[in-house]
């Protein structure tokens, strides 16, 4: 068995969008909860950014056991320095230094050459090595980077001491398949990249984040960083739910690939973020939303209730979710209505039944769901008014 590490990046990538920011006391909150979730890396921050996120870091590598803790760091000393500070007091501390390779980025952001890149990226590995034997280093834009540069870039930070190389994709341009190849790519052509892991970094802005880290990591990546309920810049990171369940379920897929991740805590986390956010997860998000389990078409609902599997292909206790809910609604049948009734206690006649359900479709088409209340106002009008 091989582990896929999960790098939590929810209180960093996720803490950046529009309207996810979170207070120091939030932040650990969130921290001990991905802490029981069995992650095994928490991005907590980006410490030279500002000083509330140095405080919650510190806060963080202090307090919350288990995962290594991480701070985001530019190539940059003062950066580094300022990382190491805010890690000081973790048992497992990790430095992620980054640059950008992609030409957009280095002529019209960095305004460097590619050896002054190169020089840079080298330095940054060195100087964090100082502080901590554990050194990501990722090339930003990585997907819209030229190859060779690329692979110099890696070869270059491995030798300084990089353990973990991350491969982002930025921008959310890359698409599963040529994602896929370029690991494999970077596997096979880079020297000594069996001295580090290889890690992926995929944003959403096509939709294709979990794909793509998936892809990735058929292809020999075994790091992938995520986000809870996918937050993250623009469009989003990918789902961290969506990540763990995928190598979970699809274990004949994944072949001899796991993550140490405790799924039966990723309800849980993903509506704790929600409370201290004030965000909400689509009902259709996968994993969590609140439609993740429900069944209105009867059809289906016939089917779930006569035996799960035929519609469920994960058991909602594996995710900590509550239960499959059975939604009574305009698609749904007779045997959906039958037994919510034996659910409220009622025990009709075949005969009774089919007088009820005539009604309850009539309510159910002027109605997006049909509740308890309402059967009982129906079952009070068909059979007890006089
Ligand atoms: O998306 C990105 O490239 C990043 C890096 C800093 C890893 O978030
Ligand atoms: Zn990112």
């Amino acid at each position: 068995m091989e582990r896929v590490y999960i790098f939590d990046t929810t209180l960093r990538d996720g803490e950046q969008a529009p309207g996810f920011s979170m207070t120091t006391e939030e932040k650990l909150q969130m921290a001990h909860q991905l802490a029981k979730l069995g992650v095994d890396v928490i991005e907590a921050g980006f410490a030279a950014a500002s000083k509330g996120d140095f405080e919650a870091i510190n806060l963080i590598a202090s307090e919350v056991k288990g995962p290594v803790i991480c701070s985001l760091a530019r190539a940059l000393e003062k950066d580094i320095e300022i990382a190491a500070q805010a890690l000081a007091p973790a048992e497992r501390k990790r430095i992620h230094t980054f640059i950008a390779t992609s030409e957009i980025h280095m002529k019209y952001k960095l305004r460097m050459s590619e050896e002054e890149v190169l020089e840079r990226a080298k330095k940054a590995v060195e100087f964090a090595r100082r502080f901590t034997d554990d050194v990501e280093f990722s090339c930003e834009d990585a997907t819209r980077s030229q190859r060779e540069f690329l692979y110099r870039v890696i070869e270059t930070a491995i030798k300084a001491g990089a353990t973990v190389i991350n491969i982002p994709d930025t921008v959310g341009y890359a698409v599963p398949e040529e994602f896929g190849k370029l690991i494999e790519d970077i596997l096979n052509n880079v020297p000594n990249v069996d001295k580090a892991i290889i890690s992926v970094h995929c944003h959403d802005d096509l939709g294709l984040a979990v794909a793509n880290s998936l892809t990735a990591v058929k292809h020999g990546a075994r790091q992938v960083e995520c986000t809870i309920n996918g937050i993250g810049e623009r469009a989003g990171n990918a789902a961290l739910e969506e990540i763990v369940m995928a190598i979970k379920v699809r274990k004949d897929y994944f072949k001899d690939l796991y993550t140490g991740v405790n799924t039966k805590e990723l309800y849980k986390t993903s509506r704790l973020l929600c409370r201290i956010t004030g965000s909400f997860v689509p009902p259709n998000k996968a994993i969590v939303g609140d439609n993740a389990f429900a069944h209105e078409s009867g059809i289906h609902q016939h089917g779930v209730l006569s035996h799960r599997l035929t519609y469920e292909i994960i058991n909602p206790e594996d995710v900590g979710f509550p239960s499959t809910r059975i939604v009574l609604g305009k698609h749904s049948g007779r045997h959906a209505l039958k037994a919510k009734l034996k659910e409220m206690g009622y025990d009709f006649t075949e005969e009774d039944l089919d007088r009820l359900f005539e009604k309850f479709k009539a309510l159910a088409d002027k109605k997006k769901e049909v509740y308890e209340e309402d059967l009982e106002a129906l079952i009070y009008e068909e059979f007890v008014k006089v």
